[in-house]
This record gives C-alpha cells, structure tokens and sequence, in this order.
C-alpha cells in the first residue's frame, strides 16, 4: 500500500482522510445489477466508522476522473485479526460503476477516506434500521457494531448494545435484494418489502415501519439510508411517532472532502431558516428534522 499524499484538511472535516493505493481483492455478484467489492487497504479500515464512506477511482484511467463515494458496508481482518480492508456493495447505475464490474483481484484503485460523519453509536433499547435498494449498505457494519461483534474507528469507538435491532430493507422486487445472506450470519433480523410483492410485504418499506411504530415494543431509535422520496416518508412517521431519526444521504459528490461544494443539501436552522450543509463533510447523515427533503 503506498500513500500518495494527502490534502491540508479543512475545518470541520475529518482529519484523519488520506488518499491512498489500495487494491482489490475480491468482486463479486450478491444481487441483480449489485456486487460486493473487497478492497485491501488498511489505514481506511482502521479508521472507519459505520455511515462513514470514501471515495474509489481506477487510477489506470481518466475517464472517468473524478472518485465515486461509497459507503461502508464492512471491514474484514486478515488471518492475525488484524483489520486488512473494507467491503462495499455497488449497484450499476452508470459509467463508473459499470467499470467497476471488470475489476478483478489484484487491481489497484484509489481511496480517499474515511470521508463524513457516520452514523452516530447507537444510544438507544431498540434500534429500527430502515433501507430502501441499495441504501442498505451501511447497516451490516452498524448492526455488527450494535451487536458487539466488530469494533470500529481507531481507538474503537465505544458503542452500546441496544436490546434489539431489526433491518426493514425494502426493494424493487426479489432479485434486488443484496447480502442477505451476510445479515442473516451478523444475527442481524431482516424483514422484507418488495414493490411487485416478489419477496416479503407488498408495497413499500414504510409500511413495515408503521407495524413496527404501532407494535407493543416500538423503537426508540430509527437509522435509515435510500432514496430520498422514502427517507422523506421515514423522517415523516418517526416525527409523527416522536421517535429520533437520523438518515444518511447519497447525494451524488465530485470532491467528497469540503472543497467544491457539489453535495449541498438544505437544511432548517434553529431560527427557523434554511441554509445549505455539505453532505460530504457535515454529513452524510443528518438528524432527519433538519433536513428539507421533498
Ligand atoms: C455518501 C454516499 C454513499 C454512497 N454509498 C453507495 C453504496 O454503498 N452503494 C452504491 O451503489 N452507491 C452508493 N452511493 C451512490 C454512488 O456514489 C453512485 O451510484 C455512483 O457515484 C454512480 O456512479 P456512476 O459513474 O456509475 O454513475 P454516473 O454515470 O455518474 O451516473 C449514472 C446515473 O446515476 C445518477 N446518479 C449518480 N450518482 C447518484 C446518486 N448519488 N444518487 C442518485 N443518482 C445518482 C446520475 O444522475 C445518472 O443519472 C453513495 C453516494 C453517497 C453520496
Ligand atoms: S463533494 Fe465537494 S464539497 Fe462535498
């Protein structure tokens, strides 16, 4: 691994981003149109807390130029226990991302990160994780670290273990649905939500939300990452139900560390105002009631 330098950061940004050579390690199939890539890379894995992300480009070309963010899915250890690398799980949605399917072990690719803020440890008795499509990927390493079974950041960050967590992992129809197999051995429970009714409830994951609000041991906590139509609906019920909610936006990110200003997301102030926040930087996750989402 070779570190190929690293910018002076800014304020509030996370001091510890560096940009780095890492290669792959393995790429493989989980879904329709979705994979899971293992990248070597070391100092990331380290550092990294659930929700937090960094950015991947292929530095063997230069179309396209600029990093794609990607969260954490996971970090894997080498044969000592020692933390080796990060998993992410992709969808093909475009040119990089299409690309990034031809990858194969040995491979370099560029990294910058760990990038963001993350989700917060969770602090809670009953922990509700709500995804929609690929927006499930940061909730394998959160439910690890709530179950007490992965350790993250550097020191690791002390996180308590909630009596319960659930997933409500919500998409288009059955062969969407990505890494269930991985949540299953995490002993993380999943219930589905398929649009066609292929797999789980009929209809959307907002609805399994509302089952959960309504049963006897309801929440207290609610971590949820998609599209923003749906975390519009999440943020919408959990304030119904007064339930604290923080979402973890993906808005598309040229620079990924402060400096272009591509990510802007709108937010409420206390004094009733709005005003804009990067997401790369003072998020990506946001307490769902300061954020204008339509
Ligand atoms: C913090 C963060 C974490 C993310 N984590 C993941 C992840 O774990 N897995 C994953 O698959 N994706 C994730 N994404 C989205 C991912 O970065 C984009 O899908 C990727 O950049 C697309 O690159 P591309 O070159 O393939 O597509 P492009 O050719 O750049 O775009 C193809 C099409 O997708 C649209 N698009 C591109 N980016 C986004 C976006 N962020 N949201 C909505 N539409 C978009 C474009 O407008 C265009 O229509 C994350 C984004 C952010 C900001
Ligand atoms: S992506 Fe450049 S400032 Fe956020």
């Amino acid at each position: 691994m070779t570190e190929h330098g690293s910018c002076e950061p800014l304020a509030g940004q996370v001091l510890t981003a560096r940009q780095l050579l890492g290669s792959v390690v393995e790429n493989v199939p989980m879904a329709r149109g979705t994979w899971r890539l293992r990248l070597r890379c070391a100092e990331v894995a380290r550092q990294i807390t659930p929700g937090q992300f960094f950015m991947v480009r292929d530095p063997r070309i230069t179309d396209p130029m600029l990093g794609r963010p990607f969260a954490l899915f996971d970090l894997w250890c080498d044969e000592s226990g020692e933390r080796a690398g990060v998993d992410l799980g992709y969808l093909v949605v475009g040119k990089m991302t299409r690309l990034m399917t031809s990858w194969r072990a040995g491979d370099p690719v560029e990294i910058w990160g760990p990038l963001g803020n993350g989700f917060p440890p969770p602090a809670c008795q009953r922990l509700l994780m709500v995804a929609g499509g690929i927006g499930q990927t940061p909730f394998l390493a959160v439910g690890r670290e709530a179950l007490g079974i992965q350790s993250y950041g550097a020191p690791p960050r002390c996180a308590s273990q909630p009596e319960s967590i659930k997933l409500l992992y919500g998409a288009r129809s059955q062969d969407y649905l990505a890494g269930l197999d991985l949540f299953e051995a995490a002993g993380i429970p999943v219930e589905v939500s398929t649009d066609d009714g292929s797999a789980g409830h009929a209809g959307f994951v907002t609805d399994l939300l509302q089952q959960e609000l309504d049963s006897t041991s309801p929440p207290d906590a609610i971590y949820s990452c998609g599209p923003e139509p749906m975390m519009a609906a999440v943020a919408k019920i959990a304030a119904a139900a007064n339930v604290p909610c923080w979402l973890s936006l993906e808005t598309p990110m040229a620079c990924g560390f402060g400096i272009c200003f591509s990510c802007v997301t709108e937010v409420r102030m206390d004094d009733g105002s709005t005003d804009y926040r990067r997401t790369c930087v003072e998020g990506p996750v946001f307490r769902a009631e300061k954020l204008c989402l339509r």
